[in-house]
């Protein structure tokens, strides 16, 4: 199975995705009331460790998996070892072997997101939790992919990602924990687009980008807007998750 690598972009995640402090917090808070102090947690697809090492620093028993190294690597430096580095579709552990599970930002990267979400059932006892973003409007960083399309280039992720589980699988609670607005200059994002910081970029062809790119400096070059967002928490019960299980056997 084809995977998309976070190596090369590891050192710029962070300052691409990072919430403000104050929604994080608020974000942790609602994922802490969920859970019962020292209850054991998986983080599949933890990254830099964002939200694995903030909820060790609560309390809680953490452990993070990820495919990509550099990604691990980052997590480690900041602090956060409890890593293993495997592949989401098969995860090392016993059945049963965690209270909860996080995944977020995951699951829009794989084709074959279904068995992520079995192998999670799998090592899950109680409840599967997510951070979802919802942008009040669209983001100016969608120009890009709106120029693509122009341009007949309509490829997109290959897996369903966490808010299309929710679709699937109606989550036991949906609950909204921060509003963020969010200046940015044009520019700024536009040179983050330009390193192909996201990962619905890596697939692009050079020549494409690079007109996609430039077409988007000459018209929004200089420009400030504003980015609106809400940020939500998902939790879904563990047995919740076995239909779709079973249904994808
Ligand atoms: C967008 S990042 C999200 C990281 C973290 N959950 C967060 O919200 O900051 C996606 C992460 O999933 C990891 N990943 C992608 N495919 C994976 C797989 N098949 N198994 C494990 N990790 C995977 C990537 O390496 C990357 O670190």
């Amino acid at each position: 199975m084809k995977r998309v690598s976070f190596d090369t972009i590891a050192d710029e995640y962070d300052e691409t995705r990072e919430l403000p402090e104050d929604a994080m917090n608020k974000v942790l808070d609602a994922l802490c009331e969920e859970m019962p102090q020292g209850s054991s947690t998986l983080d599949i697809g933890s990254g830099t460790a964002r939200f694995a090492l903030r909820l060790s620093r609560r309390g809680f028993s953490v452990v993070g998996i990820d495919i990509s190294e550099e990604m691990l690597g980052i997590s480690g430096r900041k602090g956060f070892d409890r890593l293993v580095r495997a592949d989401s579709s098969f995860l090392p552990f016993r059945d049963a072997a965690f209270d909860f599970a996080l995944v977020v930002h995951v699951l829009h990267l794989l084709e074959d997101w279904v068995v992520t979400v079995a192998e999670i059932r799998r090592v899950l006892r109680d409840s599967l939790m997510s951070v979802v973003i919802e942008n009040e409007a669209k983001w100016f960083g969608e120009s890009y992919h709106d120029l693509l399309r122009e341009h007949g280039y309509d490829k997109d992720h290959p897996g369903i990602g966490e808010k299309g589980l929710a679709e699937r699988v109606k989550p036991r609670l949906v609950k909204g924990v921060a509003s963020v607005t969010h200046h940015q200059t044009a520019d700024r994002v536009m040179d983050r687009l330009d390193e192909r910081c996201f990962s619905s970029q890596w697939e692009v062809p050079e020549e494409l980008h690079r007109a996609v790119i430039t077409e988007m400096r000459e018209k929004y070059s200089g420009e400030e807007f504003e980015n609106c967002y809400d940020v939500l928490v998902y939790v879904w019960d563990v047995g919740q998750l076995d239909e779709l299980v079973t249904e994808a056997r």
